[in-house]
C-alpha cells in the first residue's frame, strides 16, 4: 500500500509517499481502506519532533484521522462488515491507503456525509465537544471562541449555537463572513480584539481558546472567569492565569453525536483538499496556520 511517512524530524519536505506491506487486521481490529484523512497542526508537530510522548520510529507514518470502508475484519469483529463506510480516530497512521484500528473506536460513517467531510470533522469534533462540556457551555452563556474559523473553532462554534448560546468568534478578517455563517458574530484577534468584544456590547461569559497565550490574558481581561476558560493550546500560560487546560478526549461515541448532527446539516466543516501525494504542501496549508478550511488528503483507491 501508499503511506505517507517520515525518515528524520524537520520541515514539510522530509515527507514522502512510499510503498510499504499492508497491514493486517489483529483479534478485534477492522483493516479500513482510507479514501480522505485529516491533517492536523499535531501532526505538524510529530513531524517536527516537537511531541516527545508520541512513539516515532522511523521510517514513520502518520495522520491521526480517516474516513473509508471496512476491507477485513480481524477474529472476532461481528459488528461490522467488508464494505461498510466508516470514520474516526488513529494514532500515527491515517494517512495511508490502509489502516487497522479497534472495530470499538470506529465510528459509522451516514451515507450522506461525503468521505472528506468526515475525515475532516474527526479530531475537531471530539476536541470542541469534550470542550464545550468541560466548560459547561449552554443556553444563555455567550461563548468568546478565539480562532473560531480554525476546524475545532468551527465546530465549537456551531455546538454552542445548537445549545442555546451566543458565539463571539475572533478570525482574520478574511474570514469574518464564514464565521458570521457558523452563527458567531465575528472579531479580529491581535490588539483589536478587547475593543471589538466590547463593542459587541456583549458580556462574554466563557472562553475557548484555540490560538495561545495572548487569547488567554484577553479572556481574563474581558472578565470571563478563569474556571469557565479553557485552552487547548497553551498549558504555561493556562497555569499563568489560572485558567483550564481542556484535554477533550477521544471518544468515539461523542464523535458520533457529531458526525449525526453533521449529516443532518447543522454542523458543516469547510474542507481544503489535497492527493496524498500532495502530503507536503498539506503540511504547510496546516502549519500556516491560515489554511483555507480543514485539510484532507484525498486517497484514490
Ligand atoms: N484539532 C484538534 O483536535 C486539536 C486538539 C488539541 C489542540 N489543538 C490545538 O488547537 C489549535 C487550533 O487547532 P485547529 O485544528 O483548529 O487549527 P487550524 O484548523 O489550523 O486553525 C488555525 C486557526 O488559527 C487562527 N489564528 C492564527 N493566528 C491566530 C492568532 N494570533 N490569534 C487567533 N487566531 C489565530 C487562524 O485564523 P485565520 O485563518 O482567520 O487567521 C486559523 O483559523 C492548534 O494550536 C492545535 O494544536 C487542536
Amino acid at each position: 500500500m501508499r503511506a505517507a511517512v517520515f525518515d528524520r524530524f524537520g520541515p514539510p519536505d522530509v515527507l514522502h509517499v512510499v510503498h510499504i506491506p499492508d497491514p493486517q487486521p489483529g483479534p478485534g481490529e477492522v483493516r479500513v481502506r482510507v479514501l480522505a484523512a485529516g491533517v492536523q497542526p499535531f501532526d505538524v508537530g510529530v513531524r517536527q519532533g516537537n511531541m516527545p510522548w508520541a512513539k516515532v520510529e522511523f521510517p514513520q507514518t502518520i495522520g491521526q484521522e480517516y474516513a473509508g470502508v471496512v476491507d477485513a475484519l480481524g477474529e472476532g469483529v461481528r459488528d461490522l462488515a467488508v464494505g461498510d463506510p466508516v470514520l474516526g480516530s488513529t494514532m500515527l497512521n491515517g494517512n495511508a491507503e490502509l489502516l487497522c484500528v479497534a472495530a470499538a473506536n470506529v465510528v459509522r460513517k451516514p451515507h450522506n456525509l461525503d468521505f472528506p467531510t468526515a475525515a475532516a470533522l474527526v479530531a475537531a469534533s471530539q476536541t470542541a465537544s469534550g470542550a464545550l462540556l468541560e466548560l459547561g457551555v449552554g443556553e444563555g452563556d455567550v461563548l468568546l471562541v478565539h480562532a473560531a474559523a480554525g476546524s475545532v473553532g468551527t465546530v465549537a462554534t456551531q455546538l454552542a449555537r445548537l445549545a442555546g448560546a451566543t458565539v463571539i468568534g475572533s478570525a482574520s478578517f478574511d474570514n469574518h463572513s464564514r464565521v458570521r455563517r457558523q452563527g458567531a458574530l465575528p472579531v479580529p484577534y491581535g490588539e483589536e480584539l478587547i475593543a471589538a468584544v466590547r463593542d459587541t456590547g456583549l458580556q462574554p461569559t466563557a472562553a475557548l481558546d484555540g490560538a495561545g497565550a495572548e487569547a488567554i490574558a484577553q479572556s481574563v481581561a474581558l472578565g470571563i472567569s478563569p474556571d469557565r476558560i479553557g485552552t487547548i493550546v497553551d498549558d504555561k500560560a493556562a497555569a499563568e492565569h489560572g485558567v483550564r487546560v481542556v484535554r477533550a478526549g477521544r471518544d468515539p461515541e461523542r464523535l458520533a453525536r457529531v458526525i449525526a448532527l453533521a449529516a443532518e446539516g447543522k454542523v458543516l466543516m469547510p474542507v481544503q483538499a489535497f492527493p496524498l501525494s500532495e502530503v507536503v504542501e498539506a503540511h504547510r496549508a496546516v502549519e500556516s496556520r491560515h489554511s483555507h478550511g480543514k485539510v484532507v488528503l484525498i486517497i484514490e483507491p
